[in-house]
């Protein structure tokens, strides 16, 4: 890029955030909605945002965590994997969270006293993994430290908040038991869940836990057309470039709506138009010259990881998803795949289930299979079109 030039204001990397932050303000309202619920006294019902892959969970949670710190409230954000638990997580994210708080709010006090005896939170670091009770000790001591620390921001008049992204991640039992905890403190105290997941997360957390009825599932989706050209033209504008009408109908096509793409070729076609001189505004011919370089890293990237990381029942089972979908249908049943592969449903459920764990396909009804990611089902027909 000629020197002079502004900074490529583009995201295209998984959890990171956005010039513009478009289309989910109702998703903001609702996190809004929990906050002032708490700080009145009244209780709240946990928020779950469920999406697929690529759609913006995580940008959201960290948006919102960032807001519910800026009142004053501790709303430590934590991604899961499998293998670490939300006790776990928490620890070593607790002295982050602090940093934010309000000098000489109770809740402030609080969580340092803490964080200088270290004790508690380092007898969560300690255990929570599998076990089959639901109270397993490290999440008994996970629920008394989030009640001291929410008994102290009710003085404050704020609340405490869990922020936790990937909640699918966990084994069932850790699940359960942070279920358990919330379900616990949510009635007395100013506290809340808030996180994201999968879209099969909401049946997951039904198994893991009895009574789940408080909890509120909120769907991120991919962005509609005007979210989407949003997305585009707002961070070029900050930094005083336009967006040419066919450039950007080119990129909002290409995308599907789908917000990594979009930053993904966004970012592609500033780094064309940059290459040509001062940029001013950006081209059809820029967006042209990024499709091949995008749709690369695309291939590599995205589809390619998913296709590596799945076993070989796994891409029978996604080679016979596409066939039966013959270049049209988006969704097919998921007994016609059994059928396909000439096995009953139950010996290829487990198949199924570990895709859709992985976030490479997913049931938009019950029965019903789509894959996940904008263009993956061309490319596992290319796929199994080389494997002949
Ligand atoms: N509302 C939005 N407006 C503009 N860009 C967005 C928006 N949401 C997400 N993005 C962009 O989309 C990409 C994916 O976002 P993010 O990592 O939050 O998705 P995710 O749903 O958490 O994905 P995963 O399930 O893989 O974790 C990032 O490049 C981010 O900058
Ligand atoms: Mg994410």
């Amino acid at each position: 890029m000629r020197a002079g030039n502004p900074p490529n204001p583009y995201t295209p990397g998984a959890g990171d955030r956005p010039r513009a932050l478009v289309g989910r303000s109702d998703q903001l309202a609702l996190a809004e909605s929990v906050r002032s619920q708490l700080e009145a006294g009244y209780s709240a019902n946990s928020l779950v945002y469920v999406g697929l892959r690529g759609v913006g969970k995580t940008v959201l949670l960290k948006e919102i965590a960032d807001r519910l710190a800026g009142a004053g409230w501790y709303a430590p954000y934590l991604e899961l994997r499998r293998g670490l638990a939300v006790d776990s997580a928490l620890a070593s994210v607790a002295e982050r969270g602090a940093a934010h708080l309000r000098p000489g709010a109770k809740l402030t006090r609080q969580v340092g006293q803490l964080l200088r005896r270290g004790g508690g939170l380092q007898v969560l670091g300690s255990g929570g993994n599998l076990g089959a009770s639901r109270n397993l000790p490290a999440y008994d001591d996970l629920a008394r430290v989030l009640a001291s620390l929410s008994e102290a921001a009710r003085e404050d008049g704020l609340g405490v908040a869990l922020v936790v992204d990937e909640l699918q991640a966990v084994t069932i039992a850790n699940l359960g038991a942070l279920v358990h905890v919330v379900q616990d403190l949510r009635d007395r105290l100013p506290f809340a869940l808030i996180g994201a997941g999968l879209p099969h997360l909401p049946s997951y957390i039904a198994k893991a836990a009895t009574y789940t009825e408080r909890f509120r599932y909120e769907p991120t989706d991919k962005l509609h057309d005007r979210e989407a050209r949003a997305a585009v033209v707002e961070p070029a504008a900050a930094e005083g470039v336009s967006w040419n009408d066919e450039a950007l109908a080119r990129v909002v096509a290409a995308a599907d709506g789908y917000p990594y793409f979009l930053q993904l070729y966004a970012f592609e076609a500033w780094q064309e138009a940059a290459r040509s001189g001062a940029i001013e505004s950006i081209r059809l011919a820029d967006v042209q010259a990024a499709e091949p370089v995008a749709q690369r890293q695309i291939e590599a990237g995205i589809y390619g990881v998913r296709f590596e990381g799945a076993n070989q029942t796994e891409r029978r089972y996604l080679f016979a998803l596409s066939e039966i979908m013959g270049g049209a249908a988006d969704q097919v049943r998921s007994g016609d795949v059994a059928r396909a592969l000439d096995l009953k449903l139950s010996a290829v459920s487990p198949t199924r289930d570990a895709l859709i764990r992985k976030g490479i396909i997913h049931a938009p009804e019950h029965g019903v299979l789509a894959f996940s990611i904008p263009g993956f089902r061309q490319y596992i027909e290319r796929r199994r079109a080389d494997e002949g």
